[in-house]
């Protein structure tokens, strides 16, 4: 410590950063260092720290490097290659105190590689995959300089009309934390500091999945005890994982707006989590603290969010231009500023960028010519992983998989749609990359069988809707529109499809109807391929849909229509390939929901896990006065936990080691599992836990853990799972965290609701 300070003297009379000058010593303490360093910066040098800047038209480069020069930035993100970085890495090193930059970017489901949207991994259950996954798109982002990943994004989704369900893993707290956890050690890797991992910053702190309506970035208003029971444990998954950093939520929680939210910052996440590191503004968010009439201009907007505890500003202006005058009117404190300039260096340190500026930047000699080159793509493992991500909810008379000797009519707007393909967050995916489903079909089908394409319809014929998605958020007109009469499209796909032995229908949303800013009032797939699909039903061929969407879509009707349906969400780079694989039966498929399918969007919230109520909704009595709507069936279209196989399991002899489990002690619930058809399978076995009386009402029914398994053809297999007293905790009314004594109902099932059950007692 005493060699530091005075090493740090040296340095700072030679004017050279002490990091610079006497690493790797310096660099063994961490605090020691970051202390050391903040005491040789000036106010602006710090408060440049704290702005993170968007690259883009906005800002020229040329005037960004003098900024980066003059120590008036901190970080950086949408600048996505070694050849733009290094000559910002390069302004930094020009700087009075050489503090290297990050550079960010939004690898959320794949950096050149995509995968399969967050939904679709989820819809894997397979931790292995999602993990790989992501630790692959933090191989490919780091070797294209990036240190740092807005992700995972693990905000709880239970309201389909946001566009973000596509984004997040869906509506169950604990698959969403067990991912967060996943995901944030794939992104890490073994340390952010190694040359081959990227910082994660979990997002979006916190709650936004409870948006109001489902309509993006409104109000999210919550009891204490939900917040703590379902929505708050996966950003916790991801922070106690090690997430070096947090972006914070654009929304308000009851009623203050998550940037200027004193209590989610500094004491649920620092104080009672325990975070020690970076926190992030989401995209303008203190400016618009004056638009949530919080603050009555910036100046206010400012103080209130480094006040609050966010450290760092992406893209406006106010901390720059604000906190200067706040602080010498005294409105704020040199600590305020010190403690968010520490957090930012901390990041760096602890991003290895200390110890190398250039740690992921490299030498200009070892740039790839190409950074788009297909050489550099993980194809063989997009398409594994996305195999594992499909879905099948429909599969009558064993319609799947189709022969390769099969003529096969293939219609849709999403049959030939590359760019839909990657999903909404594509990061640096390039459409021309992905493999459609035309091409996926053709390359398995080669000379055997025949596959006749036709658009069949447009992807919405809504004028309205049309624009709204292609100003959306894109560089360019993304949604193909063919300007032929729309009963011409039908047309040309019924000849198709009579000249067809079976249909295959891609139909669904483009992927900017399930993006951010991308709420709907319904869930239905849109009316120009509805007309579409009732036009191949009229045909009498055998009818196959393959849905594209981001989000569970209403699809009561097509339910009825289609012989089978693969849901196959935005499956990335390898999703034609994936896909065709499991139309084919060359995989058989394995995914299941992590999230109901209602079947209106009038039902909404559908969630499995609701609470209990006094007059629940009794199957086969349709009595007036118990829960339910009186113009529908009861219940979701497909539940949570959901997804058929090419063969079947059946579970039998369920059993509990004991009726009764003490507080320090363990309970084995176990079940066989057969795979009772003639093809080797995957399924999940699913354990929920119910409450039956506590405290408090609880929900009916919790997922608690789950097995993915393989069993061949006739295999069977007693699968083991533990319950102890931590299993039956929950938040009470006084936010305790506490099993209480009494019965328990322990469920196993293949999804949610078809389960065996047994009791027991924690005593
Ligand atoms: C989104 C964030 C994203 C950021 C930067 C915002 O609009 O809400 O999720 O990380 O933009 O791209």
């Amino acid at each position: 410590m005493k060699k530091l300070c005075l090493l740090g003297l040296v340095a700072t009379l030679a004017s050279h950063p002490v990091w610079a000058e006497t690493k790797p010593a310096a660099l063994k303490d961490k605090d020691a260092f970051v202390s050391d360093l903040l005491k040789q910066m000036t106010l602006d040098e710090k408060i440049g720290q704290l702005r993170l800047i968007s690259i883009g038209p906005e800002m020229p480069r040329e005037l960004i490097r003098k900024e980066i020069a003059a120590g008036r930035i901190g970080g950086t993100f949408n600048s996505i290659t070694r050849p733009e970085n290094r000559p910002m890495q390069d302004a930094a090193m020009r700087s009075r105190l050489k503090i290297p930059m990050f550079f960010a970017y939004d690898v959320i489901h794949g950096h050149r590689t995509i995968f399969p949207i967050s939904l679709a991994l989820a819809s894997s259950w397979d931790m292995d995959a999602i993990g790989r996954s992501g630790r692959i798109a933090a191989q490919e982002a780091a070797a294209d300089s990036l240190d740092i990943t807005f992700a995972p994004m693990v905000d709880i989704s239970r309201d389909p009309r946001w566009g973000r369900t596509s984004e997040g893993f869906g509506e169950d707290t604990y698959l969403v934390s067990r991912i967060a956890e996943v995901m944030v050690k794939a992104f890490q890797g073994a340390s952010p500091a190694n040359a081959d991992s990227l910082m994660a910053s979990v997002k979006h702190f916190a709650l936004y999945g409870a948006v109001e309506g489902g309509r993006d970035y409104n109000v999210v208003d919550m009891s204490p005890v939900k917040m703590y029971q379902d929505y708050l444990p996966p950003y916790h998954a991801a922070i106690k994982a090690g997430s070096g950093g947090v972006m914070v939520a654009l929304n308000s929680i009851n009623g203050v707006p998550a940037t200027a939210n004193t209590w989610l910052m500094n004491d649920l996440l620092r104080r009672d989590w325990g975070f020690k590191g970076l926190t992030v503004s989401d995209h303008g968010a203190i400016f618009e603290l004056i638009k949530h009439g919080v603050a009555k201009d910036g100046r206010e907007a400012a103080k209130l969010a480094i006040k609050a505890g966010i450290d760092m500003s992406m893209n406006d202006s106010l901390y720059g231009k604000e906190l200067p005058g706040l602080l010498k009117s005294g409105e704020i404190e040199q600590s305020d500023i010190d403690n968010a300039v520490r957090e930012v260096l901390g990041a760096k340190y602890d991003m290895g960028l200390f110890k190398d500026p250039y740690l992921r930047i490299g030498k200009a000699e070892d740039d790839p010519a190409d950074p788009y080159a297909d050489s550099r793509l993980h194809r063989a493992e997009a398409r594994d992983i996305a195999r594992r991500s499909l879905v099948l909810l429909k599969n009558q008379n064993e319609t799947l998989p189709l022969k390769k000797s099969a003529t096969i009519a293939l219609v849709g707007p999403l049959a030939k749609a590359p760019i839909d393909m990657m999903g909404s967050w594509a990061a640096a995916g390039r459409p021309a990359q992905s493999v459609t489903l035309l091409d996926g079909m053709n390359a398995v089908i080669g000379e055997k069988g025949q596959v006749i394409y036709a658009r069949g319809a447009n992807i919405t014929s809504d004028k309205a809707v049309l624009d709204y998605l292609n100003f959306l958020n894109f560089d360019a007109p993304e949604v193909v529109d063919d300007p032929r009469p729309a009963q011409v499209l039908i047309d040309e796909a019924v000849k198709a499809a009579k000249n067809a032995d079976v249909i295959v229908a891609a139909v669904g949303e483009s992927r900017g109807m399930s993006h951010e800013s991308s709420s709907r009032t319904d869930l239905n797939i849109p009316q120009s391929q509805r007309d579409l699909i009732k036009a191949l039903k009229a045909t009498g061929k055998p009818l196959v849909l393959v849905l594209m969407n981001g989000r569970p879509l209403s699809i009561l009707e097509e339910n009825q229509q289609a012989d089978a349906i693969l849901e196959t969400w935005f499956a990335g780079t390898e999703g034609g390939n994936a896909i065709a694989d499991v139309l084919f039966g060359d995989y058989n498929p394995s995914g299941k929901l992590p999230i109901t399918f209602p079947r209106s969007v009038g039902q909404i919230p559908t969630y499995y896990n609701h609470l209990t109520i006094g007059r629940p909704f009794t199957p086969g009595k349709p009595g007036n006065y118990t829960s339910q709507y009186f113009d529908d069936t009861t219940g979701p279209l497909f539940p949570f936990g959901y997804g058929l196989s090419y063969t079947h399991f059946s579970l039998s002899d369920m059993a509990l080691s004991s009726t009764t489990l003490n507080k320090t002690g363990k309970l084995d619930a176990s079940v066989t599992v057969k795979n009772t058809g003639k093809v080797d399978g995957e399924t999940v076995v699913q354990l929920y836990i119910q409450d039956v009386a506590g405290s408090m009402i609880r929900p009916i029914k919790e997922l608690k853990n789950f097995q993915k398994i393989m069993l061949k053809a006739g295999e069977e297999r007693t699968l083991h799972f533990t319950i102890t007293e931590d299993d039956l905790k929950f938040y009470n009314a006084q936010l305790k965290f506490a099993a209480e004594p009494g019965e328990f109902n322990v469920q196993i099932g293949l999804d949610s609701q078809d389960v065996q059950q047994q009791t027991f007692e924690l005593l």
